[in-house]
């Protein structure tokens, strides 16, 4: 269609010279000329393919016309109301008058009520007793036939002032229409075939590149966005997290170590080996290699003796202690597996030991370095206070759901220093949560085999409208502290929080999955905006 129009106007300016007015154009399958204003709306777009390509020019012309209302339609039907009123009533002295309770339901209300009055002034209608009878026995339905003159012409010769007055009635309304007086342009020619866009190797031989025309380069256009590489939403938030965590002073930790040993990741934090998270339906072992390496040694008979007998002022748990429990290989289930080893580097001076060198580090990576990301100086006890973070993946064999996967990243950050109090935890909870985006934070006492007292902390979710747990967190207990060498004064605090949660909230997430894992969109990841809490 879109093509045949081109073609009509293109032959109409060669057979013409220049169309006056486009609502003189009979449109390929009509018959009558494309007065109307959809008509016009498919001219002009034939218009502006064929001007695109400078083979016409053309100027718009503004009409007003009318149109019926819903309104005027039903009366262009129907007729007025007071004619339907006036034809509802029975002849003066033929059949009984009919009362106005009859003629509503006849005419219906609407028309009752707004006919009656007209016709009576129209003298159509009169009174006999208590019903109504005609007066006359023809009218002249003016309204209808303006309506009628209207629906086909779009105006009334009647003239402005009686539309003005059927506006008024809101029976007609204004639509603005617009027609087009077409001329030649520079490109004018009466093919439509499009213009080329290439140079090909056959138009070269064949020849025809010397009388094809050719689309204009249009310098203007958009470029086509290039593709980058795109950082997926848990980096972005990983990213405003560790930007929170060094403005506060706070160093990173290594945390490469995705494989740790039982000692590590549950007998340095003083978890009993009998607590249920060491169960293979909470923790994924290692069959290969199996063992880990021996931890160090005099630490590790510290630990193992304030599990089995106590210690430090505590009873222990008085359980026989399982070396085979302690050197096996597993997925990490938290980071504070990292944190425990770097707090054990952290207390290497208390213990008389030296640091290591810059290069031992980068050698034999974190377990084999004492030296700590971002110490202070040490005391005449060799304390060094430190604030560590962590942002890092952590491992544990659940049944997965909407929720749940089997791998997260969990944030994790400690404080050390003298005689830190819960207070200070707390203070430093509501800081940090606030830096997040979280003002409104409550606590309430938990339980951690390695934390006394241990505080979950709960945030108020403005959309779910209710208090959801958003970390964990405690003061480290003696019995963990105190094997790695750290004196009785140095408190250290530590918490935790889970990355996907607060991804999931910031970007309206409901399913993990489509958050990690094989079914993430690609796209969804491009077009995921950066975050600022
Ligand atoms: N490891 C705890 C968890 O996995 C978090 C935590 C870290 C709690 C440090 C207290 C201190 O939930």
């Amino acid at each position: 269609m879109a093509e045949a129009i081109q073609q009509l106007v293109l032959d109409t300016l060669a057979k013409e010279g220049e169309i006056k007015d486009t609502r003189t154009l009979i449109l390929p399958g009509y018959k009558e000329p494309a007065a109307t204003h959809d008509s016009q709306i498919i001219i002009l777009g034939a218009l502006n393919s064929l001007s695109s390509r400078d083979m016409i020019t053309y100027t718009t012309q503004e009409t007003v016309s009318h149109v019926l209302t819903q309104e005027g339609a039903q009366i262009a039907l129907q007729g007025s109301h007071e004619a339907r009123v006036w034809a509802a009533c029975p002849k003066k002295g033929e059949g009984a008058p009919i009362p106005p309770k009859q003629l509503q339901e006849k005419v219906g209300a609407e028309t009752a009520k707004v006919g009656q009055g007209q016709a009576f002034k129209n003298k159509w209608i009169g009174k006999e007793g208590d019903g109504l009878v005609k007066l006359v026995e023809t009218i002249t339905d003016t309204t209808q036939l303006q309506m009628r003159e209207v629906d086909s012409t779009g105006a009334l010769k009647a003239g402005e002032k009686a539309l003005a007055e059927l506006r008024k009635r809101k029976l007609v309304a204004q639509r603005k229409g617009q027609w087009f007086t077409v001329r030649k342009g520079a490109n004018f020619s009466t093919s439509t075939a499009k213009p080329e866009t290439d140079l090909t190797v056959d138009m070269l031989t064949s020849g025809s590149w010397k009388t094809a025309t050719y689309k204009k380069y249009n310098f203007e256009a958009d470029g086509i966005p290039p593709i980058g590489g795109a950082l997926h939403p848990l980096l972005k938030v990983r990213e405003e997290i560790r930007n929170i965590f060094l403005e506060m002073g706070f160093a990173e930790m290594p945390t490469s170590s995705f494989v740790e040993s039982g000692f590590w990741c549950f007998d340095a934090l003083f978890v009993p080996q009998q607590h249920p998270a060491r169960e293979v339906q909470d923790t994924f072992y290692l069959s290969d290699p199996a063992e880990s390496l021996p931890p160090p040694k005099d630490y590790y008979e510290r630990v193992s003796k304030v599990h089995e007998h106590g210690g430090y002022g505590s009873t222990g748990y008085r359980a026989p202690w399982s070396h085979e429990e302690s050197r096996k290989l597993l997925l990490r289930t938290h980071t504070t597996a990292s944190s425990a080893s770097m707090l054990y580097k952290l207390a290497a001076r208390c213990r008389g030991e030296e640091d290591d060198s810059e290069e031992t580090i980068k050698r034999e990576g974190a377990h084999a370095s004492s030296t700590v990301p971002g110490a202070g100086k040490a005391g005449p006890d060799g304390f060094r206070p430190a604030k560590l973070f962590s942002i890092d993946r952590v491992f544990r064999n659940e049944t997965m759901d909407a929720t749940h996967l089997a791998e997260f990243h969990q944030v994790e950050g400690v404080v050390a220093d003298k005689n830190l109090t819960l207070a200070d935890l707390i203070g430093f909870m509501r800081v940090f949560f606030t830096k997040m985006g979280i003002t409104n934070i409550r606590f309430k006492p938990a339980y951690n085999p390695y934390t006394e007292p241990s505080l979950e902390i709960f945030a108020f979710h403005p959309q779910l409208s209710k208090w959801v747990e958003v970390g964990n967190s405690g003061m480290f207990r003696p019995e963990m502290l105190e094997p790695m060498g750290f004196p009785k004064d140095v408190h250290v605090h530590g918490w935790g929080i889970s990355l996907e949660r607060p991804t999931m909230i910031r970007y309206g997430i409901n399913n993990i999955r489509t958050l990690v894992g094989h079914k993430v969109s690609l796209e969804s990841v491009e077009r995921s905006p950066a975050v600022r809490f």
